[in-house]
């Protein structure tokens, strides 16, 4: 079992962790266990879960899957069902699916009665790297990605690596986004690992494992992002803003997708302001470019997304902020750039 210990709880890692998981439920003796799924791991995940539950019982909640349905209406749906449902705060949520179900359950579940139990169970890449680790919550608001949310921790984060094989490969390939983040971030055997390695040859158990391994270090070292953790704010400034921008149109993208644009954008920008190394850059852009199909992002227009840029929970007294790298592994964070060199790395972007 690999466990990946925090202040607060356990992160365990491992294709059985029935021994820990069943001990944990049988210490607290809960008043009701609810499990939140959507249409997709309720048909590709609750059986596991089942299992691991045994004899003990269990109301299943289910909500449409997506970025659209993370919302307050959702909640309310959750808070609704838990009152329905006579609830009380003893009751414990099981976040079941990707961080749409673990950032708005573990919301809903903060916040009912002043805030129950739950435990977090990702079931996609981009979940069990980056969302089930660190104790943001939140949903969208006005269109505006999080903004509505609070940082509060689950009583423990069991991650089961396989789960990722009920994954489209578009789902697949979006949380390896953060993979790519956390490698030019400091995690450097995973850097090592996925320059060197094609995609399709991955051992993902490893890289899953060092992914959370250094995520939890540096949540550790500033839980609520007031310095050190806004390093993983590396390619959102950029990647955010497309994000939220594509999702009013046709052909929404998924967070990962529009991350790797804002990870060789920022990497550009890193360059030509912080002397990041020209050959990192073009490992980063050859290992993306390999990957992810180029997006023509025309479509959303500069202005309209510096103006998206510019309503960023990230930023202070209306200026934009960015995470940069110094070199592989130095990141520096609250840095000020010019609309202009917003705008060359798009063309930097658009023409490699
Ligand atoms: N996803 C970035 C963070 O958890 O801080």
């Amino acid at each position: 079992m690999n466990t990946i210990y925090t202040n607060t709880y356990n992160i365990y890692i491992d294709d059985d962790f029935s021994t820990p998981f069943q001990a944990l439920l049988s210490t607290k003796n809960y008043s009701g266990i609810f499990v939140l799924v959507d249409d997709n791991t309720k048909e590709h995940c609750l059986p596991l879960l089942e299992k691991l539950l045994g004899n003990f019982e269990k109301t299943i909640i289910t909500i449409r899957p997506g970025e659209e349905n993370k919302t307050l209406e959702t909640c309310d749906y959750i808070w609704s069902f838990f009152i329905d449902n006579k609830t009380d705060r003893h009751a414990l949520l099981i976040n079941l699916g990707g961080g749409v179900i673990g950032d708005m359950g573990g919301f809903s579940a903060a916040t009912y009665k002043r805030g129950i139990d739950f435990l977090q169970m990702p079931t996609t890449l981009l979940a069990q790297v980056d969302a089930s680790v660190g104790g943001k919550l939140g949903v969208n608001f006005q269109g505006i990605k999080n903004s509505i949310g609070i940082f509060h921790d689950p009583i423990a984060v069991f991650v089961y690596p396989d789960f990722i094989k009920t994954l489209e490969e578009r789902e697949l390939k979006s949380g390896f986004a953060e993979v790519i983040k956390h490698g030019l971030l400091g995690a450097d055997s995973t850097w090592k690992i996925i320059t060197k390695t094609d995609f399709k040859n991955l051992n993902f158990n490893s890289i899953i494992f060092d992914s959370i391994q250094y995520k939890n270090k540096i949540v550790q070292e500033d839980p609520r992002e007031s310095g050190k953790r806004k390093v993983l704010n590396l390619g959102h400034t950029i990647g955010h803003a497309l994000e939220s921008l594509s999702h009013k149109t046709d052909t929404p993208m998924l967070h990962g997708e529009a991350i790797v644009i804002g990870l060789v954008c920022e990497g550009f920008i890193s360059y030509r302001l912080l002397d990041f190394k020209k050959e990192d850059l073009d490992i980063l852009c050859n290992l993306i470019f390999n990957i992810y199909k180029k997006e023509d992002l025309s479509k959303y227009g500069t202005e309209n997304l510096l103006k998206k840029m510019g309503q960023d929970k990230k930023n202070r007294e209306q200026k934009i902020n960015f995470t940069l790298l110094r070199e592989l592994g130095q990141p520096v964070w609250d840095q000020e750039v010019t609309v202009e060199l917003i705008e060359e790395s798009l063309v930097f972007y658009k023409n490699y």
